[in-house]
C-alpha cells in the first residue's frame, strides 16, 4: 500500500452509529490501494461549525455529511460546486489550500446507479418526482442534466414544488402537480418524499404506473420499501431502491477526495447481503 498520501475522512452525523459510510469506504479504499482511514463522528446538533473547525485543525482531509447537517455543510463551505449550489446542501466537504470545498453527490449517485446499475436510459423519458424537500432538491439538478422529455414534480405542498420549478428555471423547464392531478403514466417515477420513513405512501393515483414504468425509492431497507410494494402490486416494470443511490454517492465522493473511481457492485452485493 503506498502510505506516502495517507490521509483521514470521515462522516459527521448526529445520530451516526448506524452508518455504512465507514465499511463503504474503507473497501473503496482497499479495493484502490489508497491509504485512507474513515472514521465515523457524532456531532452535538449545535456543535458542526467547531466540530469542522476541530477536523481541520488536526489535519482531517474531508468529510461525508449526513442528516442534519447537510445545511450547515453549505452554509461553511467557502467554494461550492454548481451541484451544491443548486441542491442547497452539502454531502461532501474536502479541506484544501484553506478553502472548504462543497459539493453534493446525492443526485449523480442516483443517476449513476439508475443508468449504471440498471441500464436506465434518460433520453426521451417522462420522470416523474414525488417530494419537494430537500432530498430532492439535492437530486434534481443531475437528473435534469440527463436531459430528460419532461420533469413533474408532484408534492403535498404545490407551494414548494413551485419553488424548486423557479431555482431549477435557468437550466431546465419542470412542471409542478398536486398528486391528485397526476391523470398519466410516466416512465420513471422517483419517490423523493419522506413518507417512506413512516411506512406510509404518497397518495398518487395508480393511473401514473404503466407496465414498462421504473419506480425508484430514494429509501432502501432490508424489506422491500411501502412504495416499492405498491408499484409491485400494480405491475410496474421494475422497482429500484436507494441502496445503490448510497452506494454511487459514496463513490462520488471518494473519486471528489482521491481522484480514483472505485468499483461499486462488490459493496453494494455485500451491503443487500447477498454474500
Ligand atoms: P427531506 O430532507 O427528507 O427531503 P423535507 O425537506 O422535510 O425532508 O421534505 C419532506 C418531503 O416529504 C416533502 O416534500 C413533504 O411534503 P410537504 O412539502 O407537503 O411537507 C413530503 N412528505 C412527508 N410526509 C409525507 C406524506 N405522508 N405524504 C406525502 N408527502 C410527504
Amino acid at each position: 500500500m503506498d502510505n506516502t498520501n495517507s490521509a483521514i475522512y470521515g462522516v459527521v452525523g448526529n445520530p451516526i452509529s448506524h452508518s455504512k459510510s465507514p465499511s463503504i469506504h474503507q473497501t473503496f479504499a482497499l479495493q484502490t490501494k489508497q491509504s485512507v482511514e474513515y472514521k465515523p463522528f457524532l456531532v452535538a446538533v449545535d456543535g458542526f461549525e467547531q466540530a469542522i473547525a476541530g477536523f481541520i485543525a488536526s489535519g482531517i482531509s474531508g468529510v461525508n455529511v449526513t442528516v442534519p447537517f447537510k445545511e450547515n455543510a453549505w452554509a461553511i463551505a467557502t467554494k461550492l460546486s454548481k451541484q451544491a449550489q443548486l441542491a442547497g446542501a452539502v454531502n461532501t466537504l474536502s479541506f484544501k489550500d484553506g478553502e472548504i470545498f462543497g459539493d453534493n453527490t446525492d443526485g449523480v449517485g442516483l443517476v449513476s446507479d439508475l443508468k449504471n446499475n440498471h441500464g436506465f436510459d434518460f433520453t426521451g423519458k417522462k420522470v416523474l418526482v414525488l417530494g419537494a424537500g430537500g432530498a430532492v432538491r439535492g437530486v434534481l439538478g443531475p437528473i435534469i442534466q440527463e436531459n430528460p422529455a419532461s420533469i413533474t414534480i408532484a408534492n403535498r405542498t404545490l407551494s414548494k414544488a413551485k419553488q424548486l420549478e423557479k431555482i431549477f428555471a435557468n437550466d431546465y423547464s419542470i412542471s409542478s402537480s398536486e398528486f391528485g392531478d397526476l391523470d398519466t403514466s410516466y416512465d420513471l417515477i422517483i419517490n423523493g418524499t419522506s413518507a417512506s420513513l413512516n411506512n406510509e405512501l404518497p397518495p398518487i393515483p395508480e393511473v401514473v404506473v404503466s407496465s414498462h414504468s421504473v419506480l425508484y425509492d430514494m429509501m432502501y431497507s432490508q424489506q422491500t420499501t411501502t412504495f416499492n410494494q405498491w408499484g409491485q402490486d400494480l405491475n410496474a416494470g421494475s422497482t429500484i431502491d436507494g441502496l445503490g443511490m448510497l452506494v454511487e454517492q459514496a463513490a462520488e465522493a471518494f473519486y471528489i477526495w482521491r481522484g480514483i473511481r472505485p468499483v461499486t457492485n462488490d459493496v453494494f452485493t455485500r451491503l443487500r447481503g447477498h454474500k
